[in-house]
């Protein structure tokens, strides 16, 4: 009996898992998987070091495969790549290094005939300063001349000029930097060759509306919209408070207070006619949803506040990106999560989307993070929540955080000061894919790669998860799939709850299908075994790759090693 059960629970399981619908519509985006590409270190098609543009048109059958809705690209624009490419030279063109405009409309169309989305980086508060406005701005060339920020600073009672103000660079040391041409101080929030806009021109606010229809004209879905908290400052330029006992030194930009650097009024409304602006276009021109999404390291009040307000009268972006678990270790436990993802459903107004994620191009690897026994618990996590997961690619396979020194070393951030290179550096994280046991882990044929490939590529690679009976990346297709035939329904309930002192998460969902229903994660986040005990029969839906038992029905108690987690079905 219990074997014909089995049987008929995998055929059912097939069944479900090979629904996959392409998201159309205008709701498309709202339980979406969002895969993050980092084209530099995707995959080289020409073997001259940096991924490009065609190396991702070579793999678009592997986001069929993985099953995702859509891809985000990191910048891919021109750029003298001082940030990888957060330092944009011209917003309409492509980095030669990735290829060119027609390759990019390739891979758009290659998207969009796989039912997949395609996102791009928007980087709106800062251009590079070998952009041609700020080398007119610099020149005062009529209509160019407020482009910027620019100031004149004042002579100190010493005769030494000194900025305007005690405003910190994010990466250290004043952001006022003095130019010899114009005579003037400029801000960056950033590096120094990130000079930031100023969006009180109204020149400058139209430039970069045109920009966002100059690729929405060119058929992009959507956008992820850089550093947007950073992009209006106080007009009166006021000092920014000490934070008292912050215990860093007044170089450092943790040391203020950003009340008047950050968050500004003016930033809202300005996100909010970017709304207006994405959604008068849908509504003229038809189609899904062009989305964004915002990135906003910021408290619970303002996060909210970039969606829009409170009814949903007036809408922002969205979604704005919940890094609450960007901060995971080995040691969080259920408590920790089970907050991070409450005071989501306590703020957030019922109409907004949530959306989760554990990782990027400027954090640590997960599984560096947390360790290999504990990856596929947080994808579990961030593609079982309600809403929208964004993986950042290698993910996936559990890729590790890559060695880098500091003279390999590439990010601005970090390479200016060797002694705190291994702290600071976000270089780890931006290693080569592992395709492969092949060459560079099969990121290029060879020649040297702009960063180090990781030497952990023998060990962790996609084909060897591919081939394994059970690896992350089989548990990650499985999630999607799982997401993707749950999104059809409203999730009517869910509850997280942290049990046996805090070492046991579960989070219950239970949906308004036609036999309501109810799916359970469990994950193990203490160092010890512990066990599960349900009074119901369930079938366990996907396993970690650890866990004891695989798929299919049972009535035991279930045994959850350390780090291990688990979907069930309870019937
Ligand atoms: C946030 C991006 O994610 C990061 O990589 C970049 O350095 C800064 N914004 C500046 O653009
Ligand atoms: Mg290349």
């Amino acid at each position: 009996m219990k074997v014909l059960v089995r049987l008929t629970f995998l055929v059912l399981s097939v069944l479900v898992y090979s629904y996959q619908a392409t998201k159309t519509g205008p709701d498309w985006w709202k339980s979406s998987v969002i895969y993050q590409i980092y084209p530099r270190s995707f995959k080289d098609s020409d073997n001259d070091g940096i991924g490009d543009l065609q190396g991702i048109i070579s793999k678009i059958d592997y986001f069929v495969e993985l099953g995702v809705d859509a891809i985000w690209l990191s910048p891919i624009y021109k750029s003298p790549m001082v940030d990888a490419g957060y330092d944009i030279s011209d917003y309409r063109s492509i980095a030669p290094e990735y290829g060119n405009l027609s390759d990019f409309k390739e891979l758009l169309e290659a998207a969009h005939k796989n039912g997949l989305k395609l996102i791009l980086d928007f980087v709106p508060n800062h251009t590079s300063n070998l952009h041609e406005w700020f080398n007119k701005s610099v020149a005062r060339e009529e209509g160019y001349e407020d482009y910027y920020l620019w100031n004149d600073g004042y002579v100190d009672d010493d005769g030494v000029r000194q900025p305007p103000n005690n405003w910190l660079s994010l990466w250290s040391f004043s952001g006022w930097e003095w130019n010899e041409q114009r005579q003037q101080y400029y801000f960056h929030q950033f590096s120094i060759q990130q000079p930031d806009l100023n969006y009180r021109s109204e020149k400058v606010r139209q430039e970069m509306k045109d920009i966002l229809t100059y690729w929405l004209d060119i058929g992009v879905d959507g956008f992820r919209v850089d550093a947007v908290p950073h992009i209006y400052e106080d007009e009166l330029l006021r000092d920014e408070p000490i934070v008292p006992d912050s215990g860093v030194d007044d170089t450092n930009w943790n040391y203020l207070n950003h009340i008047y650097t950050k968050d500004q009024p003016e930033t809202f409304e300005l996100v909010y006619s970017w709304r207006t602006h994405l959604d008068n276009y849908t509504n003229t021109v038809g189609g899904d949803t062009r989305m964004f999404m915002t990135e906003c390291s910021s408290d619970m009040e303002n996060l909210v506040k970039y969606y829009g307000n409170e009814n949903g009268t007036v809408l922002g972006a969205h979604f704005t990106f919940n890094f609450y678990f960007l901060g995971i270790n080995e040691n969080t436990t259920a408590a920790d999560l089970q907050s991070d993802i409450t005071v989501w459903y306590q703020n957030l107004p019922s109409i907004y989307t949530f959306n989760w994620l554990t990782g990027n191009h400027d954090n640590h690897r997960v599984a560096s993070k947390v360790g290999q026994s504990r990856v596929d618990a947080y994808n579990m996590l961030i593609s079982f929540l309600d809403g929208v997961t964004i993986t950042y690619m290698a993910e996936e396979i559990g890729q590790e955080n890559g060695e880098v020194t500091c003279e390999q070393g590439q990010d601005p951030s970090a390479i200016k000061n060797c002694t705190t290179f291994n702290e600071t550096t976000r270089d780890f994280e931006r290693t080569p894919f592992q395709w492969d046991n092949s060459t560079n882990a099969g990121f290029n044929e060879g020649a040297p790669t702009w960063l180090p490939v990781s030497s952990k590529y023998l060990e962790t690679n996609l084909q060897e998860e591919r081939l394994a009976s059970r690896s992350h990346y089989h548990v990650y297709t499985d999630l999607v799939q799982l997401k993707a035939s749950l999104s059809a329904y409203n999730s009517s309930y869910i509850f997280v709850n942290s049990l046996l002192n805090n070492r046991l998460l579960e989070v219950q969902k239970a949906l308004d299908d036609p036999h309501q229903s109810t799916y359970r994660l469990y994950f193990n986040t203490g160092n010890e075994a512990l066990t599960v005990s349900l009074d119901q029969n369930y079938t366990v839906v996907i396993p970690s790759v650890n866990l004891a038992y695989t798929q299919g029905l049972t009535d035991n108690d279930l045994v959850l090693n350390s780090g291990d987690s688990v979907i069930i079905k309870v019937l």
